[in-house]
């Protein structure tokens, strides 16, 4: 039997360039201490809202503030990043350097399941740039890698630069170790993840989907599904990874106005290129995401990802309904 892989005997193997293995050495350590202190934080005191809001309009906890702090300092010691967008910063931080690769982040995604100890994670891209006339508004299929740390009853990373899908778990030694070599994410499957509780807003060919799923067995599908919803997308999307499922946030009645619930550049970009790799599709139910060209930092996007049948069913039903 070969001896474990670590995250640094994986990058050696996998990276497209030292540079790059660079910038996921730093991502990866802004992680490790993140889950360090996510373990312990309600002791620390550090449970809890602040009193600022973010571009968002959403009201940020003390730890999305800890952990966009974290990014921050461990970015600043890798001169190769010259650029942070932040899910919790208004404008696109330029840490003045000559660093050719910019790092796009929702640096706790789900913060609203700290309270209750349930799983969140942190969602990272990385777009090359000229440090000197820094194109972001690159379509996610622009990206050199993505991944995610969730922070569960273990830590994992997941990571890909575009062709494949590791998954690592942080030991107790504060290293990341490889796990699965190419995750394969389901074609078919019996789960989907949606709030429900939104379903006055839904279109048709929402509320077709769904409404077949719950007709289970004896729908026109003839198949039994079940229902999940975490609440953190880290954590729905871990899921789906793991096992197969389909996770939506598509555009409804509420969310028309602004686009779209979630963040493209940190969190739907991201998660479609780990995805794509792993065989599964992400879609706005009019395309695919990674071809959507950005018009802002923090622009939002509809979201219809997990595996492929899952997401042609759903692409059908809007094909229909144009
Ligand atoms: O970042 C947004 C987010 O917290 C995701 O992590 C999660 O999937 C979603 O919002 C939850 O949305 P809702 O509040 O509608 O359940």
């Amino acid at each position: 039997m070969s001896a474990p892989k670590t995250l640094q005997d994986w990058l050696q193997a996998e990276a497209p360039s030292s540079e790059l293995a660079g910038v996921i050495t730093t991502i990866a350590a802004a992680c490790a201490e993140i889950a360090k202190v996510l373990r312990t934080a309600p002791t620390d005191g550090l449970a809890g809202a602040t009193d600022h809001t973010n571009v968002q309009g959403e009201t940020q906890k003390q730890l999305d503030v800890v952990s966009n702090d974290i990014f921050i300092k461990h970015i600043r010691q890798n001169a190769a990043i010259s650029i942070l967008i932040s899910e919790e910063l208004d404008e696109e931080l330029h840490m003045q350097n000559q660093g050719r690769f910019a790092i796009a982040t929702d640096p706790l995604d789900g913060s609203s399941n700290l309270d209750v100890n349930v799983t969140v994670g942190s969602i990272f891209s990385v777009l090359a740039v000229d440090p000197n006339a820094p194109d972001l508004l690159q379509p996610g299929s622009e990206q050199l890698a993505a991944g995610y740390a969730a922070y569960g009853p273990s830590t994992s990373l997941l990571l890909t630069f575009g062709k494949t899908t590791a998954a690592f778990t942080l030991s107790n030694e504060g290293v990341f170790m490889l796990d699965r070599e190419a995750v394969q994410v389901a074609a078919q499957s019996g789960e989907y993840a949606i709030n429900s509780a939104r379903q006055r807003f839904w279109d048709a060919p929402t509320s077709t989907y769904v409404a077949q799923n719950i007709a289970g067995e004896e729908g026109e599908l003839g198949k039994r599904y079940n229902m999940r919803w975490v609440g953190s997308m880290v954590a729905d999307i871990h899921r789906i990874l793991m096992r197969g499922g389909i996770f939506l946030y598509p555009l409804d009645s509420e969310t028309t106005a602004k686009g779209g619930r979630l963040r493209l550049l940190y969190e739907a970009n991201p998660m479609s290129l780990l995805l794509e790799a792993a065989g599964g599709a992400a879609s706005t139910g009019h395309g695919r995401i990674l071809d959507v060209v950005p018009t802002d930092i923090h622009q939002r996007v509809p979201v219809i990802m997990g595996s492929s049948a899952e997401v042609a069913r759903l692409d059908a039903l809007y094909a229909k309904a144009k």
